[in-house]
């Protein structure tokens, strides 16, 4: 099972929209079984997911306090991938996901605001030592301000090269518990949800790699055979890189 951890210190950045849209899209492309976490107190996914009518993704309750055992039983239940929503602000709240998390997402808006953000959010990951990709939300695809936004965040790390834009329908399709691949599934903004995923897919299966990699690299010693430490592995998905 893989844990992804959607981030960010700044509210209204984006985190329970792509927890929820990442979560259904995993599901809807065959990748699962997949489940959602709401580790927000707000509760805001708790009550998308309640309101949902249609089957997938499952959802998982539990608390930051029991979020360790919570983790091993899911993981014994055979989910393969993990979406854990975060509140904004509670750096200890965050701290605790990410250390549990194989990938943190941080949605970031392209604004000011956000960006001036983005640094508390990244020092919680370097802390947690955990991959991070930022992903450009709200934008406006002509927006000069988007395109310096992905620019300014691709200095701190990896970027998502798909841009999240500001649509009507990614907030409507929540209303009712759906997505805006089911309510509108060839618009834009499904598409780039899908692209999102593909991306987001294709890192974890690095990281997955990675890890099996790191696991094997105690090599029985032998004459003419040497111990590959971690240092000598190349990153993947670390910070510092842009994709
Ligand atoms: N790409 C988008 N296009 C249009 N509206 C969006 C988009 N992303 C998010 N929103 C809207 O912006 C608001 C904030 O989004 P969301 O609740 O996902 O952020 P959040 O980071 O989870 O907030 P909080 O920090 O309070 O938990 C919501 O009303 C949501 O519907
Ligand atoms: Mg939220």
């Amino acid at each position: 099972m893989q844990i992804v951890a959607i981030c960010s210190q700044k509210g209204g950045s984006g985190k329970t929209t792509l927890s929820g849209h990442l979560a259904v899209q995993a599901h809807l492309a065959g990748d699962g079984p997949v489940a959602v976490v709401d580790c927000d107190p707000q509760g805001s996914l708790a009550a998308w997911w309640n309101a949902r009518q249609i089957p997938g993704p499952d959802f998982a309750r539990t608390t930051l306090g029991s979020l360790e055992d919570d983790l091993g039983r899911l993981r014994a239940r055979g989910f393969r991938y993990l979406f854990v929503d975060t509140p904004p602000a509670a750096s200890a709240a965050i701290a605790r996901v990410m250390h549990f998390a194989d990938l943190i997402l941080v949605p970031t808006r392209p604004s000011p605001h956000d960006l001036r953000a983005v640094r508390a959010t990244l020092d919680l990951a370097e802390r947690a030592g955990r991959s991070l990709v930022f992903v450009v939300n709200g934008a406006n695809a002509r927006s000069r301000l988007t395109t310096d936004a992905a620019v300014a965040l691709s200095q701190y790390g990896t970027v998502a090269p798909v841009l999240v834009t500001h649509k009507i329908v990614m907030a409507s399709s929540m209303i009712d518990g759906r997505t805006v691949m089911e309510t509108h599934p060839d618009s834009p903004s499904a598409q780039e949800i899908v692209t999102l995923w593909s991306y987001v897919r294709d890192r974890l299966v690095k990281i997955a790699n990675r890890e099996a990699f790191l696991r094997r690299r105690v090599v029985p010693a032998g004459f003419g055979r040497r111990q590959i430490t971690g240092e000598e592995v190349p990153e993947v998905g670390t910070l510092g890189e842009v994709a």
